[in-house]
């Protein structure tokens, strides 16, 4: 069975981009393969946290994902700290990257915004990414199209480190959807639907009620003309919320164009799609949420199990490496 391994940092209330980009495939992938989720709490810190918030967070993702069908029985799904071989595997990777690569990330060069104050942790942060990866011998890492590069880079790692001290690591793919892979903000339709936003009006969270889905979508920017074709290029606006019906009624943004000769009935259909499509999350999430202590329960085994795989693959890697292990270990 092909293993795939995703992760996602517990910064932020979960939204709509996330969810189509990443988190329902991983509910649809777990039955067909062996599959590792992981929240990865330590790169929320390479930017300002408050830590209270961040152990908060890192619950309430927990539950975001379980609700969004994650089933503990059948995947794995644990903290990245609470598993110390993605820390120890990232010095190995770190002595294997150069500062001239990392330096060019793009959201590197975004987020450090080419200051000297920016933390080490930033720049660093796409190396503890490919240790999340190659713990787990991932085939496949089903993600949004933001993390394309991060991926490339980690492909760029295994082989080096494979090539110099031999072969190690699995070299991983991407898996990016079709349809959903790069939703973008409901008032600047050309940024992505962020986490990390001033205002919240172009961001759908996963937990936002109906009536909050259609103020949204109907005050959602669209562009001059009142044509519905899909053309991203032209048209970002409305390319946006057809991406989103498409993705939502599980058809191409061109098929779900079909039919509309102005804005407002597509927005209408968008907003009911959306609120069809978050319905059963967020019941589950209400339930969920009413016992954390469960949920804990369920990150204590998880964590447990995936540091079994990662512990035999950080024992390779440094063996590989040339560090001599510790007896009777
Ligand atoms: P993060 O936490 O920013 O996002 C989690 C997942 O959601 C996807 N995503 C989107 N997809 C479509 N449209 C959007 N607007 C949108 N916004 C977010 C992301 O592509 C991602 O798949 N560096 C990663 C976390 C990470 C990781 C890993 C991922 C750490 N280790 C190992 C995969 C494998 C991140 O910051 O994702």
């Amino acid at each position: 069975m092909t293993r795939v391994l995703s992760g996602v940092q517990p910064t932020g209330d979960m939204h709509l981009g996330g969810y189509l980009g990443a988190f329902r495939h991983w509910a649809t992938d777990q039955h067909d393969h062996d599959a590792f989720y992981v929240i990865v709490d330590l790169h929320a810190l390479t930017l300002d946290h408050d830590p209270a918030e961040l152990r908060q967070r890192t619950l309430d993702v927990a539950i975001m994902l379980l609700a969004s069908g994650l089933d503990p029985d059948v995947c794995t799904l644990f903290v990245q700290s609470q598993v110390p071989q993605h820390t120890q595997l990232t010095w190995l990777l770190e002595c294997t990257a150069t500062f001239g690569e990392l330096r060019r990330m793009t959201q590197f060069k975004e987020k450090g915004g080419g200051q000297e104050s920016v933390r080490v942790g930033l720049l660093t942060y796409p190396v503890l990414q490919a240790a999340d990866i190659l713990l787990y011998d991932a085939d496949r890492v089903p993600v949004g199209d933001d993390q394309r590069q991060h991926l490339e880079l980690t492909r760029v790692l295994a082989n080096r480190f494979n090539h110099r001290y031999g072969p190690t690591f699995t070299v991983p793919e991407a898996a990016i959807p079709p349809v959903g892979a790069r939703v973008m903000d409901l008032q600047e339709p050309t940024r992505k639907m962020s986490k990390s936003v001033e205002s919240p009006q172009g961001t759908i969270y996963v937990v936002d009620d109906p009536a909050d889905i259609e103020r949204k979508v109907k005050r959602a920017v669209t562009d001059s003309g009142t044509d519905v074709v899909y053309d991203p290029a032209a048209k970002p606006g409305v390319s946006n919320l057809l991406e989103l019906l498409g993705a939502a009624t599980e058809r191409s943004p061109q098929e779900a164009a079909q039919g509309y000769s102005s804005y407002g009935p597509l927005k209408a259909d968008v907003a009911a799609a959306l609120i069809e499509l978050l319905r059963p999350v967020q019941k589950r999430h209400a339930e969920l949420a009413a016992d954390p202590g469960a949920v804990e329960a369920i990150l204590d085994l998880g964590s447990a199990k995936a540091e079994l795989v990662a512990s035999a693959t950080a024992a390779r890697a440094s063996d590989a490496i040339g560090l001599l292990p510790r007896r009777g270990s």
